[in-house]
């Protein structure tokens, strides 16, 4: 078989890793892939926004399965581009996709249908939205949110006036992230802990993973900007069997549901991002594709062949599937360049990979890498996920917070109380 996964960071590499091990796989392509990932498998130089060329190139090449890693290509149209020239792939539709293109969309939808999410008023223009500020629609903090996709930067939490018609500028006028802020969602605040729950989705039910949480704060103590994530952990340690029911039955099962009913039925891996509040879990944002770094986590965990999971997704077998996970927890931790999620620099060279890689039970997977020369040098502002899995929370963190140590590159920074939870 032929196997090519779209992407280029953490997430991506743990996917290949994964898929790598799989007997029937011979040949492993990654568009564009990282310094990690040339390791295991072929990188190709082309854009993933290139949606048709990625397609011609899958062709060309007669790839069996491609799997996507990043929400961009799939709201872009991967999936019927790729379908339309008979290829499999693992994702939802354009279509489908819109759930987490769209935040008006998926605020609309679960209205709709009923599923538990934050009270909401969407402001079409900026004199809406500055209409909606002076009539103090919401108490402070609430929150301001881009409706179209802005690399998980388009939510401001607002605790004043003040930062609330900065945060309508921005958005609305500036356009920081394009036409992704067009119209804006203005969301109440829901207290809680967050937490992360991804299922596979064959159109009619949700197959859940194991759960996780991610670390989506820069600083120790969840201080600091949000990033693309600094960590993560599985499985969540505030999710139990109970409260996976509850969460299947109050938001997987009706946005399955719901999204057949609009006709745009949801194939590839659903992932609502969630807020675990004092009335019951109630739903952030939806993503339409794997967790980064969850899944990095999560894929250390899992005992099945990832390519029969993609494969009964895709033919609709997944429900006769028994998807085996090791019981043992697992974390990720991010190494990230200085300055990040701001400003940063590039090509660093990254030293002490080889000692880190020998502590039994780590894992490494790249993400803004590239390898040159035998070398490696940093190539994004989230460069390194070391992860571990072992038959305690704190001998894995014990274990990648040593690897840590033998790692290092100009300006390099990462949280260090990652998996270190009170509860
Ligand atoms: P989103 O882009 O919708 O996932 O939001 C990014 C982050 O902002 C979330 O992971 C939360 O930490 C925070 N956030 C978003 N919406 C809310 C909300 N209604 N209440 C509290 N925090 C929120
Ligand atoms: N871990 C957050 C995300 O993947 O969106």
């Amino acid at each position: 078989m032929k196997v090519l996964v779209i992407g280029g960071g953490g997430r991506e590499h743990s996917i290949a890793w994964k898929l790598s091990q799989s007997p029937q796989i011979k040949e492993l392509y990654l568009i564009p892939g990282n310094g990690g990932t040339s390791e295991i498998g072929e990188n190709v130089n082309i854009s993933l926004n290139e949606i048709v060329e990625v397609a011609d190139f899958a062709k060309e090449k007669k790839i069996d399965y491609t799997v996507v890693g990043p929400e961009s290509p799939l709201v872009s149209g991967i999936v019927d581009e790729f379908e339309k020239r008979g290829l499999n792939i693992f994702g939802p539709s354009k279509n489908a996709s819109i759930i987490e293109g769209s935040k008006v969309y998926a605020k609309r939808f679960m209205k709709k249908y009923e599923i538990p999410t934050a009270k909401f008023k969407v402001a079409n223009t900026p004199e809406e939205a500055q209409s909606f500020i002076k009539q103090k629609i919401f108490n402070f903090p609430y929150v301001i949110k881009a409706d179209g996709l802005a690399g998980g930067k388009g939510s401001i939490i607002v605790k004043s006036k003040e930062e609330a018609y900065k945060a309508v500028e921005d958005l609305m006028i500036n356009q920081k992230f394009g036409s992704a802020g067009e119209k804006v969602v203005f969301e109440e605040f829901l207290k809680g802990v967050e937490t992360s729950f991804m299922v596979f989705s064959d159109g009619k039910r949700g197959f859940p993973l194991v759960t996780s949480k991610d670390y989506k704060r820069l600083e120790d103590g969840d201080k600091g900007p949000n990033t693309g994530g600094m960590g993560a952990i599985s499985p969540s340690p505030y999710v139990d069997y109970d409260l996976i029911k509850d969460i299947q039955r109050k938001i997987v099962m009706p946005t399955i549901y719901g999204m057949g009913q609009e006709s745009r039925m949801f194939k590839g891996l659903l992932y609502p991002g969630l807020m675990l509040t004092e009335e019951g879990p109630k739903v952030l944002e939806y993503n339409c594709r794997f967790g980064d770094p969850e899944t990095q986590a999560i894929m250390m965990r899992l005992k099945t062949d990832l390519l029969e999971i993609i494969d009964g997704v895709i033919h609709n077998t997944i429900k006769d599937i028994n998807i085996e996970w090791s019981l043992e927890p697992s974390a990720c931790v991010v190494l990230v360049s200085g300055g990040y999620p701001e400003k940063y620099e590039k090509g660093k060279e990254i030293y002490g990979l080889k000692r880190a890689k020998m502590i039994e039970g780590v894992q490494i997977f790249h993400a803004g890498t590239k390898k040159e020369n035998g070398k490696y040098y940093t190539n994004g502002g989230r460069v390194l996920n070391i992860c571990a899995m072992a038959p305690s929370l704190n001998k894995v963190m014990e274990k990648i917070y040593s690897a840590i140590s033998f790692i290092s590159f100009e300006g390099m920074r990462y949280r260090s109380d990652i998996g270190m939870e009170k509860k």
